[in-house]
């Protein structure tokens, strides 16, 4: 589950440059395709976080970082979906990608760094 998780925001991550290099040039349809997958890509990055989180649930000392690291994650898909938006719009979007580097940098430093599944198996 910790793979499929990774998994799923690295390629958030991948799609959310992609629509936005679409939504820059211009290219208004594909760049909707595009953010439409994105936005399934989102309800897979749910289903694993929101898996991952209810381990911490059974019991353990965990449980509020791993709360705080989800609430994080949502404010990361929160933020790639202002960004997206506001771009496809061409107004300005520099508080999204203000939020999206904050969010970013606590999820990942709650996700590597203070809770215990990592890459390794
Ligand atoms: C794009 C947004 C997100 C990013 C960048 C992100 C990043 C990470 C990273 C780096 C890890 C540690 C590696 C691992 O154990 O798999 C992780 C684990 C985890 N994530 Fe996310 N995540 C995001 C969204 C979410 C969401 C929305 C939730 C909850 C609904 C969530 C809940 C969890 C939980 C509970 C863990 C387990 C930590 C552990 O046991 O070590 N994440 N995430």
């Amino acid at each position: 589950m910790a793979h499929m998780h990774i998994t799923a925001w690295a390629l958030a991550l991948i799609l959310l440059i992609v629509a936005l290099v679409m939504y820059k040039q211009g290219k208004a349809k594909p760049g909707k395709i595009v953010h439409m997958i994105l936005r399934l890509d989102y309800l897979f990055i749910l289903y694993t976080g929101g898996s991952l989180l209810a381990n911490y649930f059974g019991g353990g000392d965990m449980l509020p970082e791993a709360i705080v690291k989800a609430l994080a994650g949502l404010w990361v898909i929160i933020s790639m979906e202002m960004i997206l938006v506001k771009t496809s719009k061409a107004k300005p979007a520099k508080g999204a990608w203000i939020q999206l580097v904050i969010a970013l940098l606590i999820t990942l430093v709650l996700g590597f760094g203070r809770l215990p599944l990592g890459i390794l198996p």
